[in-house]
């Protein structure tokens, strides 16, 4: 199984500023890999690490098995208020870690063979099966558009429903062969992998990825205590949008500046900006993991 290299790993602690005897939150565990940055600072303070796939858990547990104090949640990031009522920091580092891209059977990759599956937590849900051979032709399009910024959205979809007539689509490289099959010859010798922004649309549409981040980024805040901060390592530009906009209306007020008002009058914002641009990998880094590219790590604190 290949091991997961954490992305950001110093420079998202870092902007956690994690505090010794603390309660800090794992939204994503994967391979425990951020998590065990934070125990290494924690002391006697607590961790809750949240995950999906149960598998995930089950490894970071091994990763972790030195600290008393993890508590191990399979469950949605976006239910964190559930169970925990006040927390000093959170981070998450979204999208899928290394082992789930690289086991075939999992179906996330466009480079393996496995079924259509795609899902993080395997014990429910739609599978990327259901998707691709059960959605209407305009859904499809919707998805590719959307979550994919699939410009050949409706080509690729026309082939999907045309394919799909004759047999169901069964496997990752079944599908890989009906998106080159689609394209043409220009986009094809294009750089990058021609069914990437298909497999992102359909993990996204199965593991409803930007429903749970919009989730979280409405209710964090309920949580997270005084000084406490939430960094965020995203992976697109459609989650780092999300993330961008929730933490600037978090951190302005807005003044109207016609009303005059003494300096006790003034509204000040409940949050500041820990970072103003987002932090992103250095060249060593992208070397070292080809996966860290696209990454762009954000972090709010409360006052
Ligand atoms: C990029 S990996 C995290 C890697 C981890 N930071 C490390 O260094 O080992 C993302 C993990 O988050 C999980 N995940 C993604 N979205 C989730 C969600 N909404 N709720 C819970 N877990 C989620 C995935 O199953 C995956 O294991």
């Amino acid at each position: 199984m290949t091991d997961h290299v954490s992305v950001l790993l110093n420079e998202a602690i870092e902007l956690l500023n994690v505090r010794e005897g603390g309660t800090y939150i794992d939204g994503t565990l994967g391979r425990g890999g951020h998590s065990r940055k934070i125990l290494e600072r924690l002391g006697k303070g607590k961790l809750y690490c949240f995950d999906l796939d149960e598998q995930a858990i089950e490894e970071s547990k091994k990763v972790l098995k030195g600290y008393d104090n993890v508590v191990y949640i399979h469950d949605n990031f976006m239910n964190m208020n559930k169970y925990v009522k006040e927390a000093d920091g959170i981070i998450l580092d979204l999208g899928v870690s290394s082992p789930q891209f690289d086991e075939g059977d999992r179906g996330f990759s466009y480079r393996y063979e496995g079924p259509l599956d795609m899902r993080m937590d395997r014990s429910s849900g739609l599978s990327a099966y259901e998707v691709v051979n059960t959605y209407r032709k305009e859904d499809l399009v919707r998805i590719l558009y959307d979550y994919g910024e699939e410009r050949s959205a409706v080509r690729i979809a026309d082939a999907i429903v045309k394919a799909r007539a004759s047999k169901p689509i069964e496997t990752t490289l079944e599908l890989v062969g009906v998106i080159k099959e689609a394209l043409p010859q220009k986009t094809l010798s294009k750089k990058g992998h021609p069914a990437k922004q298909t497999f992102q649309a359909l993990r996204i549409e199965v593991n409803h990825e930007l429903d749970s981040l919009s989730c979280f980024l409405s209710n964090f805040n309920q949580i997270l205590a005084h000084k406490g901060r939430a960094v965020i390592i995203t992976f697109h530009s459609l989650e780092d949008r999300m993330v961008k906009r929730r933490f600037r209306e978090l951190s302005t007020v807005e003044d109207d500046k016609r009303v005059f008002k003494l300096p006790e009058e003034i509204e000040k914002a409940e949050y500041v900006l820990v970072n103003r641009k987002a932090v992103v990998p250095g060249e060593e880094e992208i070397e070292r993991n080809p996966r860290a590219k696209s990454a762009k790590l954000r972090g709010i604190e409360r006052l």
